[in-house]
C-alpha cells in the first residue's frame, strides 16, 4: 500500500508560515537582548592601523575588534588554507589585523536597540595601511595554480581523438559571480547559561553548525545548543557556518547578554559566500556521424586570499558522454573575494554550462539536431567508473520533453523563426546530478494524546522537509497524515547530515522510515499482549485506542530511535537525469531575450510529493534563468567592492521574467540507490537550465554569446 508516495500533500508548515507564526532566526527576541552590528572593511587588502569605535556613544555596550577578539580555536576538521568545500572556512573573523577582502568583518558593536548599534557602527573610524589587491580574474590568469587533491582526470588521448576528429570545436566560456540571495537575511540570536550556550541560527545543518561553533570556541559539543526550525531559503549559503554566528556567541558571552546579529542585503553580499567566477575551455571532436572523439574540459575558478574553496566543475563532463578519449582540469586562482561556497548544484551548475553549449556548438558544426548528437553519444554505463547505471531514463527524458516543447518542427539552421521584431529559437541541454546520502537518525513516538511525534535533526530551506517526513511517516504506520508531526531543525534532536546536495530525503527519509517501522513492531508487540487479529490494525488507526493502550500498560509514551548507514550500493553509479527545454523570444532592437516557454523532463527516482517536487524544479529553473540572463556581482576594480549588493541592482528574475513553465517527472523505479527510491531534485532543477537557454538564444539569432549572463549589449555587439 502506498497513499503517501505521489500524494501532492500541500505543505504542513503553509499555515504557519502565510500567518506569520513560522518563527526564523530574525523572529527571535529574548529578554535582555541586545543587537550587534556589524562593522565591515572598505579596502580589499592591507592592515587595520587603528580602528576607533565610538564606546561611549548612546546605548553602547561593547565593542569587539581584533584587539579584544577572543582567540578561535582552529577547526580540527577544516584547516586554514587547505580545501574546506563546504566543510567549513579557514578564514575566522576579528583574529587579527589583516583585512583579505573588501567587505570583510571588522568589529561588531552591540547596543540596546538596532538604532543605537548602527548609528555608533556608522562613527568608526578606520585607518588601513594599504597593499594591492586583486580581483580581476581575467588580469589574474598568470597566477592560476592546482588545488590539492585529485582534480585532474583521462581517459585515453584526447590529442589522438582530436587528430582523429571530423570536425572539432573548441569553445571557451565565462560564468560571473552570482549570489545565493536567499530571502530571508541570515541572523543569529545568541544566549549562555553558564558554560551552555544556544544559538538560533539561519543554517542548512543544525547538528554541523554545533560542531563548529563547540570546535571556535572550544566547547564540549553538549553544552551547545543550535535551533534552526525554519529557513528563508539557503541555496547552499546555509551550509559553512559564518563569521557572524560566532560573533554574536561572543559578543553574549561578553556582555551577559543575548546578543542578536541581523545581516542586511548588503552583508549577505559578503559575509556567506557565492557561487565563484569561473572560466571554461573546451575542444570537442566527432566523427561525421556525431560520435565524440575526444573532449577537453579546462576549467578554471576564483577563490579567496585566505581559503581553499574548489568546485570540481568538469565532474560532470567526465561522465555524461561515451568518449573514449577525456580529459580535464581545474585550476584556482586567489582573488581578495569573500570565501565562495556551494550555491545550488555546484560544481554541475557552471560546469555543465560550459558542456551543453559546447554539445550544442559542436551539433551546428556537424549540422546535426542536437538531441540526436545526445543520443548518439548517450552513455549505456558510467564511462567514468566502467559501472553500470543504477538506472537511467535520460533517453525518455529527452524523448518528453521535446515532445512537449513541440521539437519536431523546430528548423535545424539558426535565425528560421520569427514573430514581430523578435527572433525566435529553441534550445534544450542535459541535466545530472549524483544521487548523495548519509548516515541519519530519527526517532518516532506515540504520545499520550494519540499523535505520532517523528523528529530528526535536518533542515527545511523552504523546500518540503517537513511535508515530505510527514508523509514517510504516515506511510510507513499506515496512518493518515494528520496523525504524524514532524519536528526538524534543533540539535536536541537526533543528529541528521547538512540539507545539502539533494539528499534530504535519500538520508533522513530512510531514517524516519525505519524509526517509525520500529514504532509500529512495538506497538504491535504490546497490542498482541493484550488483543488478536484484525483489531490490531485497527487499533493503530484509532487514537482513543492508542490512548487506552498507553494508560494499559502504564507508559508514558512509546518510542523508536534508529541511525541509518550511508545507503547505495558501490556496484552501481548513480545519479538524476533529466533535460530542460526552453523557448525564447529575443528583440531584433533591444537584444532584449525573452524565455516564453521552459519543460522540464526529470528522472529523479521515486517522487513522494509532486507539488513540493514540481516546486523544486520551478524554482531551480528560475534560478537557471538569472544565471543565464541577468544575475552578475560586479566589483569595483579600484576597490575590490561589490557595486550591486542589493536587490535593485543585482538583477534576478521576478515574475514577468518567468514564463509558463511544464514539469514533467519520468516515472522511474530505482532501490538500488535507497530504501525509498529517491534520487533528489533540489539540484537538477538548475542544472541544464542555463545551457538550455543560451543554445535558445543562439538558435533563434544566430549569435553565440559565451560570457553569462547573456545581456543584451553582448548581442548587440554583432549584427542580427
Ligand atoms: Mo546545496 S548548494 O548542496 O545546499
Amino acid at each position: 500500500m502506498t497513499v503517501q508516495f505521489g500524494n501532492a500533500l500541500p505543505r504542513v508548515d503553509g499555515r504557519l508560515k502565510i500567518t506569520g507564526r513560522a518563527d526564523y532566526s530574525s523572529d527571535v527576541a529574548l529578554p535582555g537582548m541586545v543587537f550587534g552590528r556589524l562593522v565591515l572593511s572598505t579596502v580589499a587588502q592591507g592592515r587595520i592601523r587603528r580602528i576607533e569605535v565610538p564606546r561611549a556613544a548612546p546605548g553602547v555596550v561593547a565593542v569587539i575588534t581584533h584587539e579584544n577578539m577572543p582567540r578561535l580555536r582552529p577547526l580540527s576538521f577544516a584547516q586554514p588554507g587547505q580545501t574546506a568545500g563546504f566543510a567549513g572556512k579557514g578564514f575566522v573573523p576579528l583574529q587579527d589585523d589583516r583585512v583579505l577582502f573588501n567587505g570583510q568583518v571588522i568589529a561588531v558593536v552591540v547596543a540596546e536597540t538596532p538604532e543605537q548599534a548602527d548609528a555608533a557602527a556608522r562613527q568608526v573610524t578606520v585607518g588601513y595601511d594599504l597593499e594591492p589587491h586583486r580581483v580581476d580574474l581575467d588580469a589574474a590568469l598568470t597566477e592560476l595554480y592546482k588545488p590539492g587533491g585529485e582534480v585532474d582526470y583521462s581517459r585515453g588521448s584526447v590529442d589522438d581523438g582530436l587528430a582523429g576528429a571530423a570536425v572539432v570545436v573548441r569553445p571557451s566560456y565565462a560564468t560571473a559571480i552570482n549570489h545565493n540571495n536567499a530571502m530571508a537575511p541570515f541572523a543569529t540570536v545568541a544566549v549562555w547559561e553558564g558554560e551552555k550556550l544556544t544559538v538560533y541560527d539561519a543554517t542548512q545543518g543544525v547538528h554541523y553548525a554545533r560542531k563548529v561553533l563547540a570546535g571556535w570556541l572550544g566547547l564540549a559539543k553538549d553544552n551547545v545548543r543550535v535551533v534552526c526550525p525554519f529557513l528563508g531559503g539557503g541555496f547552499g549559503s546555509g551550509l559553512r557556518t559564518n563569521a557572524h554566528s560566532v560573533l554574536a556567541a561572543v559578543a553574549a558571552r561578553m556582555v551577559g547578554r543575548p546578543v542578536k546579529i541581523v545581516l542586511s542585503r548588503a552583508e549577505m553580499f559578503t559575509l556567506i559566500g557565492h557561487r565563484p567566477e569561473t572560466r571554461h575551455s573546451l575542444a570537442l571532436g566527432a566523427r561525421p556521424d556525431g560520435v565524440l572523439t575526444a573532449v577537453r574540459h579546462d576549467a578554471v575558478q576564483a577563490t579567496s586570499i585566505c581559503d581553499e574553496y574548489l568546485d570540481v566543475h568538469t565532474k560532470i563532463t567526465q561522465m555524461l558522454y561515451a568518449c573514449p578519449n577525456v580529459s580535464t582540469t581545474v585550476r584556482l586562482v586567489r582573488l581578495n573575494v569573500d570565501t565562495p561556497c556551494p550555491m545550488r548544484a555546484p560544481p554541475e551548475a557552471s560546469g555543465v554550462l560550459a558542456l551543453e553549449c559546447a554539445v550544442d556548438e559542436l551539433a551546428y558544426a556537424l549540422k546535426l539536431d542536437p538531441i540526436e548528437l545526445r543520443r548518439r553519444n548517450h552513455a549505456d554505463h558510467d564511462p567514468r567508473s566502467g559501472r553500470p547505471w543504477s538506472s537511467k531514463a535520460l533517453l525518455a527524458c529527452y524523448a518528453e520533453g521535446a515532445a512537449r516543447i513541440g521539437w519536431e518542427t523546430r528548423p535545424i539552421e539558426p535565425r528560421m523563426l520569427g514573430e514581430g521584431r523578435c527572433w525566435v529559437g529553441l534550445g534544450m541541454a542535459s541535466a545530472t546530478y549524483p544521487v548523495y546520502g548519509s548516515a541519519a537518525s530519527a526517532r518516532a513516538a506515540l504520545l499520550p494524546d494519540g499523535m505520532i511525534h517523528v523528529a530528526s535533526g535536518s533542515a527545511d530551506l523552504g523546500t518540503g522537509t517537513y511535508t515530505v517526513m510527514t508523509q514517510i511517516a504516515a506511510e510507513t504506520l499506515g496512518l493518515p497524515t494528520e496523525r504524524v508531526r514532524f519536528e526538524l531543525g534543533d540539535t536536541d534532536l537526533p543528529a541528521a547530515p547538512l540539507a545539502g546536495g539533494s539528499m534530504t530525503v535519500a538520508s533522513v527519509g530512510p531514517a524516519v522510515a525505519e524509526a517509525c517501522r520500529k514504532l509500529r513492531e512495538r506497538l504491535l508487540d504490546l497490542l498482541r499482549q493484550d488483543e488478536s487479529g484484525a483489531e490490531i490494525e485497527e487499533t493503530i488507526r484509532r487514537p482513543e485506542r492508542l490512548q487506552a493502550l498507553l494508560a494499559r500498560h502504564g507508559l508514558e509514551r512509546v518510542e523508536a530511535r534508529v541511525r541509518t548507514q550511508t545507503a547505495g550500493d558501490d556496484a552501481w553509479s548513480a545519479y538524476a537525469f533529466g533535460a530542460h527545454f526552453v523557448r525564447v523570444r529575443v528583440d531584433r532592437d533591444t537584444g532584449e531575450v525573452r524565455v516564453t516557454r521552459v519543460v522540464s523532463a526529470i528522472a529523479a527516482g521515486r517522487i513522494v510529493n509532486p507539488r513540493t517536487a514540481r516546486s523544486q524544479i520551478i524554482g531551480g529553473v528560475v534560478g537557471g534563468i538569472g544565471q543565464a540572463l541577468l544575475e552578475c556581482t560586479e566589483l569595483d576594480r579600484a576597490y575590490g567592492r561589490i557595486v550591486n549588493a542589493d536587490l535593485g541592482e543585482y538583477h534576478v528574475p521576478v515574475n514577468a521574467d518567468v514564463p509558463e513553465q511544464e514539469v514533467v517527472f519520468v516515472p522511474e523505479e530505482d532501490l538500488r540507490v535507497n530504501p525509498l527510491g529517491v534520487k533528489g531534485i533540489g539540484e537538477i532543477a538548475i542544472v541544464g537550465v542555463a545551457p538550455a537557454i543560451a543554445n535558445a538564444v543562439f538558435h533563434a539569432t544566430g549569435i553565440r554569446v559565451r560570457a553569462f549572463p547573456i545581456r543584451p549589449e553582448r548581442l548587440l555587439e554583432q549584427e542580427f
